[in-house]
C-alpha cells in the first residue's frame, strides 16, 4: 500500500511532484488514530454522539489547552479555545465573523494562496504586504495603514508557506502593538509552529491574546492528520464571543465533535506528542537531503535560505526566468513544483518556486530535485 496516494489530484504513477504540500502516506499514524477511535468508543456514552457544546467539548478544549501549554510554552485556558474543522474552515470563519463584504484584509507578499481564494468569497479585498527574512516588513505596513483600515492581517509567522522563513519576535510584537494603535486584527495561521526541527521558533502569536487583537488558528492537519478535519482557534475571551454568535456555528454545534473525542484521547495517552516527535525527525532529514540536493543540482542556479521547520523550500530565480509554464515541461520529467506566482495577489514573485519535504522520502527527494535541473 505505501506509496499510494487517494488524495484529489494525485500525481501519475512515477512522478514525483515536489509542489504537494501534504504529510507522505508513511507519516499517517492510522494506527494511532484507530487506537485513540477505540478508546474513545468503547467508553462512549449514546450522548456524546449528538451535537457537541458550540465552542467544542470541554474535555477537548481541557487537553488542547495542555497540549498549547506544553508546546507553546505558556498557559492557555479553555476559555480561549474554539474548536474548528482545520485552518482552512476557521479562515472562512473568520472571514464571516471579523470582516464586512468590502473591507480590505492585508496578507503578506508572498503568502498561501488558497486562502486569497477564501478571503475573495466573502467579498474582501486583498492588500500584499512584503516579506523579508524577519517575516512581514513592518515599515510597509505602516505605511498601508495609511490609506487602508483592513479588517485584519493574515500572516504565517512559523515556517512560512511558501516562503519558509519566521517572523522575528520583536516584528511579531511590533505587529501586536499596531494592531492595538490602529485597531485592525492579527489572524495568525500557526499551523507548522509545532513544526520545529532546530531551534524552536519564537512565541506563537496565540501567547498574546491578551492584546485583544489576535486570532491565532491551529490544526491538527500537519501534526497528526489531514483527514481528520480539526484545528482550534485560540483568541480572547471577548473575540471568542463573537465567534460563538455565528450562525453556522449556532446550527451545527462543535464543528467536528467526533474528531476532537478521538484526538482528545490521543493528547491524553501520549500518542499525539510522540508522533510529533517521529515526524520532526523524520521532516528534519528530509529537509537535510532536500537543502544538499538543491545544492548539488542548482548552487550558482537559484538562492534559497534553508528553512528551519515546516515544508517548504523558496527558491529563487534569475529575473528573467518565468517558472509557471515550465511545470508542463516538468510533467514530462515526471517531476514538480509550485510556481512562485501563484503565491501572490499581483502576480509577482514569477522567478520563483515552492518545493515541499514532507510529501516524499529521501530517495524521492533526490530523485525529484535531479530531474528538474534539466528545466533551468
Ligand atoms: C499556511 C496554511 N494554512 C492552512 C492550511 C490548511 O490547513 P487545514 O488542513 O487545517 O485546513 C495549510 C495547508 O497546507 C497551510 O499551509
Amino acid at each position: 500500500m505505501s506509496g499510494i496516494v487517494t488524495f484529489d489530484g494525485a500525481p501519475p504513477p512515477g512522478t514525483i511532484n515536489l509542489g504537494i504540500g501534504q504529510p507522505s502516506a508513511d507519516l499517517l499514524p492510522v494506527d494511532l488514530v484507530s487506537q485513540a477511535s477505540r478508546s474513545f468508543f468503547d467508553a462512549a456514552q449514546p450522548l456524546e454522539l449528538n451535537y457537541g457544546v458550540i465552542q467544542g467539548d470541554e474535555r477537548f478544549l481541557h487537553s488542547l489547552a495542555d497540549l498549547l501549554g506544553a508546546r507553546y510554552g505558556t498557559d492557555a485556558t479553555p476559555d480561549q479555545l474554539f474548536v474548528t474543522g482545520g485552518n482552512s474552515q476557521a479562515l472562512d470563519l473568520v472571514s464571516c465573523v471579523f470582516a464586512n463584504p468590502g473591507d480590505t484584509v492585508f496578507v503578506e507578499e508572498p503568502s498561501y494562496f488558497l486562502a486569497f481564494q477564501i478571503f475573495r468569497d466573502h467579498g474582501l479585498n486583498i492588500v500584499g504586504i512584503p516579506v523579508d527574512d524577519d517575516g512581514i516588513r513592518v515599515d510597509v505596513l505602516q505605511r498601508e495603514l495609511k490609506s487602508h483600515r483592513p479588517a485584519f492581517l493574515y500572516t504565517i509567522p512559523s515556517y512560512h508557506n511558501p516562503a519558509g522563513l519566521c517572523t522575528s519576535e520583536a516584528r511579531r510584537r511590533k505587529v501586536v502593538e499596531l494592531a492595538r494603535q490602529e485597531d485592525f486584527l492579527i489572524v495568525a495561521d500557526e499551523v507548522y509552529q509545532m513544526l520545529y526541527y532546530y531551534d524552536a521558533p519564537p512565541p506563537a502569536y496565540g501567547t498574546m491574546t491578551a492584546s485583544g487583537k489576535v486570532v491565532s488558528l491551529g490544526s491538527f492537519s500537519k501534526i497528526l492528520a489531514p483527514g481528520m478535519r480539526l484545528g482550534w482557534i485560540q483568541t480572547s475571551e471577548r473575540l471568542r464571543s463573537r465567534i460563538l454568535a455565528n450562525g453556522f456555528v449556532n446550527s451545527g454545534g462543535s464543528i467536528n465533535h467526533i474528531s476532537s473525542h478521538i484526538v482528545r484521547q490521543a493528547i491524553d495517552n501520549g500518542t499525539l506528542e510522540s508522533h510529533i516527535e517521529k515526524i520532526r525527525g523524520t521532516y528534519r532529514s528530509r529537509l537535510e537531503v532536500m537543502d544538499s540536493a538543491l545544492h548539488e543540482h542548482f548552487d550558482g542556479i537559484a538562492t534559497w535560505t534553508r528553512p528551519g521547520g515546516g515544508y517548504f523550500f523558496w527558491l529563487n530565480f534569475d529575473e528573467s526566468v518565468d517558472t509557471a509554464p515550465l511545470r508542463t515541461k516538468a510533467k514530462d520529467l515526471e517531476t514538480g513544483f509550485q510556481a512562485g506566482a501563484a503565491f501572490s495577489t499581483t502576480g509577482s514573485f514569477s522567478n520563483c518556486l515552492r518545493l515541499c519535504f514532507a510529501h516524499y522520502g529521501e530517495q524521492d527527494i533526490r530523485a525529484g530535485i535531479a530531474r528538474m535541473r534539466p528545466l533551468f
